[in-house]
């Protein structure tokens, strides 16, 4: 079983080392084969997804994926940004199901941004479309207008097959969990989300068990931080989605906490931590890796069919978690602090 583990820039490198560890550990007879992505293929061969890296994960069954970014990229043309490598990959693989699992651990409560009481035992899912949208809509760029002024422009779309899978994800997922979906859109402005809305309820009819609402994404905003608990399953398209499961990331006390997996229609996936390549702590070993670590769990159970060793990793998580350990962004009074190998070291000893 081939696996592409892509670090990355800024703490990418730290973290998915601790997750390739972990994975090492149970034994599994994974073949794992690093390349460069982001920042670091732009370095390495002038391209952000260079063909070599994307040759490595053509042969695998799942992606590593740790972080992409950081400021010396900042002004290079767009398409040699090392976001593009990201999104490239997401394009490539058709990874249009994004699941970003929002989940509060006892132990973390007191961390999250909110009231630990509005927020204990929170289990959200956020299903966000991957694909498409405004992120990937034709035509976009700058242009002069007529009158000589300038202007930039992007384009919001979904065709109905995009939003019919994704919310065949939704209600499917949601039928494992709590059986209720909520519908995230902008329907009393854009047209794009009027059909999502209008698409997502025909899906619905297919899932008659399953509890369907759908709400504006201002209001989910809202909602998010006034009581998170009412969702179960939340469905969205790209960009909707990118903005609430930041924020729903915090609701949970670290973003540095937080997995996801990104799939498609075969069970090929790519998984990454939610967060960001962290340039102000890269290289300092003071990362949270159990994002990463969790992802590495989530590309067990749903890349490779491998339930068992993937909650042996959510289990060791909760343990070391519950024994104290703590990096900087999760640090609490009578903890134990701990750097990124270290951490790493707690989940492996936890493993057993
Ligand atoms: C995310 C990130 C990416 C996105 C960036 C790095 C392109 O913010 O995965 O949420 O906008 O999708
Ligand atoms: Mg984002």
């Amino acid at each position: 079983m081939k696996i592409a583990v892509l670090p990355g820039d800024g703490i990418g490198p730290e973290i998915t080392a601790q997750a390739v560890r972990v994975l090492q550990a149970l034994n599994l007879g994974l073949e794992m084969t690093t390349a460069p992505v982001g920042g670091a293929g732009y370095d390495a061969s002038g391209d952000p997804l260079p063909a070599q890296t994307l040759a490595v994960c053509e042969a695998s069954r799942a992606i590593l994926f740790g972080s992409v970014g950081g400021p010396q990229y900042d002004t290079l043309p767009r398409a040699s940004r090392p976001e593009q490598g990201l999104l490239r990959l997401r394009k490539h693989f058709d990874l249009y199901a994004n699941l970003r699992p929002a989940l509060v651990y006892p132990e973390l409560a007191h961390a999250s941004s909110l009231k630990p009481e509005l927020v204990a035992n929170l289990d959200l899912l956020i299903i966000r479309e991957l694909t498409s949208d405004i992120y990937f809509g034709q035509p976009r760029g700058v242009r002069t207008t007529e009158s000589g002024e300038r202007e930039g422009f992007d384009t919001m779309r979904y065709t109905e097959s995009e939003i019919r899978r994704i919310a065949i994800t939704a209600f499917e997922t949601a039928r494992k969990r709590g059986r209720k979906v909520c519908s995230v859109d902008k329907a009393n402005v854009l047209e794009t989300t009027q059909f999502w809305r209008d698409v997502v309820t025909e899906v619905h009819k297919d899932y008659p068990d399953i509890e369907l609402s759908h709400m504006y994404v201002d209001n989910a905003a809202m909602q998010l931080v006034r009581n998170p608990r009412q969702f179960d399953v939340m469905v969205t398209g790209n960009m909707f989605g990118d903005i609430l499961s930041d924020e729903a990331s915090m609701l949970t006390g670290s973003i540095g906490m937080l997995p996801s997996a990104s799939l498609n229609a075969k069970g090929f996936g790519l998984y990454e931590p939610i967060h960001g390549s962290a340039p102000d702590i890269a290289g300092k070993g003071v990362a949270n890796p159990l994002a990463t670590i969790l992802s590495a769990a989530m590309l067990l159970r749903h890349s490779l069919g491998l339930e068992d060793p993937a909650r042996r990793i959510e289990s060791a998580v909760r343990q070391v978690l519950a024994q104290g350990y703590r990096t900087p962004d999760i640090q609490e009074p009578g903890c134990k602090p701990v750097g990124t190998v270290a951490m790493g070291d707690a989940v492996l000893a936890a493993l057993g």
